[in-house]
């Protein structure tokens, strides 16, 4: 069989992840997808710098379009970053070449995620992000494949570890809201823009992914009621604590008797619960389904292998022939499901 040729475009963290479980695990990798797997071509913002892999033996492009389109490539590995510009435009051109395409890129899925879908399946690709919900947690998967003959009634989580990390560490530590964020922002666990990561941003993306999924409907990221945890004070977390709760970023997603619910704010949860107990820049997400009951899903929502592992499983599912629908189901029959949202109190 022919091996599976991939283009990567950045070279970030991520990027090198999967250049590393590449090279470290091509024997597994071909065992497992009968095929071998290679990448042919890459791209970033800068060529020469020490990533800790050594990239000279890749074709090199400086635009992630050329990068895309490249005869030698059959699949597009995005991990650029940001719903528009570059990432966009080489997703789309990779589509429209007929490549498929494998993407870390929360943002530009939970806003153009109905047309990209509409594009990989109007050219028969694949579009696949497992990486761009909850890191190394296969949440995609479980909701869009396992637990495929569910309804859906209910998805929640805390789905951003950076602001999971500045709650917990406040309370264990007792510092205030500013001192952690400085702090977390000179560890490198921030988003380059904070604001996407403390003003639940990125997480109600990753929301609004989750929300197509469990139920259908096409991504509405505005439908998002969003409320950052910039106003945490520590007080608040030792009030709550006194009275056996933690404040956690939740995101919820339900479909009510008035529509579709998505809500990404701080909240208390039980102290002693699944939720509760979630340390650190941990992730967990809850789903809840017909048949199947609850699931609780608990790992790293971010870093280098955990998202390269997700990143890998989508490459090996292509690799194996598998052309999944993008949102779980064909993009044209996805409802537009009203907002339930400006109702709930
Ligand atoms: N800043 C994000 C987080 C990165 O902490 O979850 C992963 O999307």
């Amino acid at each position: 069989s022919t091996p599976l040729r991939l283009g990567i475009a950045g070279l970030g963290t991520v990027g090198v992840g999967v250049v590393k479980i590449v090279r470290q695990q091509a024997a597994l990798l071909q065992a497992r997808c009968g095929r071998e797997i290679t990448i042919t071509a890459v791209s970033a913002r800068t060529r020469d710098k020490d990533r800790g892999v050594n990239i000279s033996q890749y074709a090199w492009e400086d635009d992630p379009v050329a990068l895309a389109t490249r005869d030698d490539v059959d699949v597009f590995i995005e991990l650029m970053g940001g719903s528009d510009g570059p990432a966009k435009a080489a997703t789309e051109a990779a589509l429209k070449a007929g490549k498929d395409v494998v993407t870390a890129n929360k943002a530009m899925l939970a806003i153009h995620g109905q047309l990209l879908a509409g594009l990989a399946e109007g050219n028969h690709r694949s579009l696949r992000y497992e990486a761009a919900v909850a890191g190394g947690i296969p949440i995609v998967k479980s909701l869009g494949e396992g637990l495929a003959a569910n309804e859906i009634t209910r998805v929640m989580g805390v789905m951003n570890g950076s602001c999971n990390y500045i709650l917990t560490r406040m309370e264990n530590a007792g510092l205030s809201y500013e001192r952690v964020f400085d702090e977390a922002n000179a560890l490198g666990y921030l988003e380059a823009d904070p604001e996407l990561d403390v003003g639940g941003i990125d997480a109600a993306h990753k929301l609004a992914i989750l929300s197509a999924l469990a139920f259908g409907t096409q991504v509405d990221f505005d439908g998002v009621e969003i409320e950052g945890i910039g106003c945490i004070k520590i007080e608040d977390i030792r009030h709550a604590a006194d009275m056996g709760y933690r404040i956690k970023l939740l995101g919820v997603a339900q479909m009510t008797g008035r529509g579709l619910e998505q809500r990404m704010a701080p909240c208390l949860v039980p102290a002693t619960s699944a939720l509760g107990q979630l340390e650190g820049g941990t992730n967990m997400v809850v789903i809840e389904g017909s048949d199947v009951g609850q699931i609780v899903l608990r790992g790293a929502g971010a870093g280098e292998g955990p998202t390269a592992s997700a990143v890998m499983g989508d490459v090996c599912d292509i690799a194996r022939g598998m052309r999944l629908p993008v949102f779980g189901q064909p993009a044209d029959t996805l409802s537009s499901a009203p907002r339930a949202s400006a109702a709930v109190p």
